[in-house]
């Protein structure tokens, strides 16, 4: 297709984890639009144009290879494209602030507002702007003053457009959503704005499934969706270690509540402690909302959900720490799984670096195996330099060790040879399972001490 006849130019700010495979779903399904994907980090680029993308999320590549070269295309050249596009999509990172006022808890919006004045800069006609990054409520009402003070007359439409698709499931969740959720300011061309991004998503999902609403619900709804779910996982972790004690399964709790349609089945796993790059962040941006308008109450409630978090990742440490006789110091721990979860290499906010850290500091021998997430672990723990191993096989990394504990929910440890891992590590074998994947009754029947979460530990001998 020629440049004329793409009958949409939209650009993508920032190339992560939601505007590459977004944008890719897109440029895929709507071969008309012409999709320019911009990051500053030139090796992010020259990985999107590559097959090793920047990025691990099955699916993805065949989605990618779909468009690329035809309607999709991965540059660092910023200027040119803001110029061209009718549509810009905001999609770099908001991580939580780490100085300064609402430190550790609200969302540093520096990135965000230097996009904000490279497309002021930059513009020689008004454009849509879409909010995909997460942000706190009233942002694109910021961002819209930021926008809007320019000298050339040029009219800027802010639009919230929340991403609400998981990593590891981000190729499904792009193609079929529950529903897509576009907001906009209520005044005319608020209204149209809206309408435009209502009619790319149409290309591919049902009607009903596109919900509009105003600019704030939809700001807001990102991170009560987030929050919710994660209190999903805390509320399902608390009883884990009621569970634990009253020789209760937390999994058969799990099944009997879910049977409940007003409850649901899904998202009840107890685990580890949930990570990733939203939910511990989204839920402290709430916090701080809340806060900012005096709401203490209902800023302390949101803010137990990540302190209960913070608690289920100390208890795990705690257990290990006891039933190795109550010291880990150099004993050689095998942590299978570095990732946040299953099919990502994502290990931000991972369960993970905390439970590292904390075994680190009693000065364990640990070994990280991981099938996908070893170069970012690596790059999470370089304070530890050459302290901690990592071993991609998790045969080799169990070798020797005293302790496997599974922190990922990887296929892939559910189907391991498990009698010859035991028959190589040194006894008594432990096994702590923070995922709940492993047929722990065969475990125990192997020789392992077993310690699943949430329910009776499996012990060859008297607890200590
Ligand atoms: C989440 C939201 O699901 C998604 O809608 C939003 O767009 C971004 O944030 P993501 O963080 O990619 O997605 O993964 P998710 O599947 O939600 O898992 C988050 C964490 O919760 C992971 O660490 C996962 O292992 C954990 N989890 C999830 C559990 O511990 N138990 C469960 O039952 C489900
Ligand atoms: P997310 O999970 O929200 O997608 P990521 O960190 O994976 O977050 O991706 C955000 C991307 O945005 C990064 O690749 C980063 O380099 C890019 N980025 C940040 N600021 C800018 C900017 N001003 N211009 C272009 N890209 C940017």
């Amino acid at each position: 297709m020629t440049e004329e006849k793409f009958t949409k130019k939209i650009l993508c700010i920032g190339a992560g984890y939601v505007g590459g495979p977004t944008m890719a779903m897109i440029a895929a399904k709507c071969p008309q639009y012409k999709i320019t994907v911009v990051d500053i980090d030139e090796n992010k680029i020259a990985a999107w144009q590559s097959d090793e993308l920047p990025i691990y999320e099955p699916g993805l590549l065949d989605v990618v290879k779909q468009a690329r070269g035809r309607n999709l295309f991965f540059t660092t050249e910023l200027e040119k494209n803001i110029k061209e596009s009718e549509i810009i999509f905001v999609s770099v990172n908001t991580p939580t602030k780490t100085f300064g006022e609402g430190a550790g808890k609200s969302a540093d919006l520096q990135y965000w507002e230097k996009c904000a004045r490279d497309i002021r800069g930059a513009s020689e006609s008004d454009k849509i702007i879409v909010e995909k990054s997460t942000l706190p409520v009233k942002t694109a009402i910021a961002m819209e003053r930021i926008l809007s003070a320019n000298d050339k007359g040029l009219h800027f439409e802010v639009v919230s457009n929340p991403e609400f698709l998981a990593e590891g499931t981000a190729i499904r969740d792009l193609e079929n959503p529950d529903r897509v959720l576009i907001g906009s300011k209520e005044t005319d061309s608020g209204l149209n704005a809206r309408e435009e991004i209502v009619e790319i998503f149409a290309n591919w999902i049902p009607r009903d499934r596109l919900i509009t609403s105003n600019l704030m619900s939809a700001e807001l709804s990102k991170l009560v969706a987030n929050s919710f779910l994660a209190q999903r996982i805390s509320s399902i972790n608390s009883i884990s270690a009621l569970c634990e004690i009253v020789d209760a399964d937390v999994n058969e709790v799990a099944n009997a509540i879910g049977k409940d349609s007003r409850i649901g089945n899904r998202f009840l796993n107890a685990s580890v402690g949930f990570g990733g790059s939203c939910f511990k962040k989204d839920i402290l941006n709430l916090v701080y909302l809340c806060e900012t308008f005096g709401l203490f109450e209902v800023a302390a409630y949101w803010e137990s959900v990540v302190k209960m978090n913070e608690y289920q990742e100390t208890r795990f440490v705690k257990i290990i720490t006891k039933a190795l006789f109550n010291t880990v110091t150099n004993k050689r721990i095998a942590l299978f799984g570095f990732a946040f979860k299953a099919n990502t290499s994502d290990t931000r906010e991972s369960p993970a670096f905390y439970i590292t850290k904390k075994l680190m500091e009693e000065k364990a021998n640990v070994v990280i195996s991981d099938p996908k997430a070893i170069d970012n672990a690596k790059k999470d723990l370089k304070y530890y330099n050459d302290d901690i191993e990592y071993e991609e096989d998790p045969y080799k990394a169990a070798d020797k060790s005293h302790a496997i504990a599974v922190l990922t929910e990887w296929d892939l440890y559910k189907n391991l040879d498990y009698e010859k891992i035991y028959g190589k590590m040194e006894k008594p074998a432990f096994i702590f399972d923070g995922r709940n994947i492993l047929d722990h009754k065969k475990l125990f029947e192997i020789g392992f001490n077993v310690y699943p979460l949430g329910k009776p530990h499996l012990i060859h001998f008297k607890d200590v």
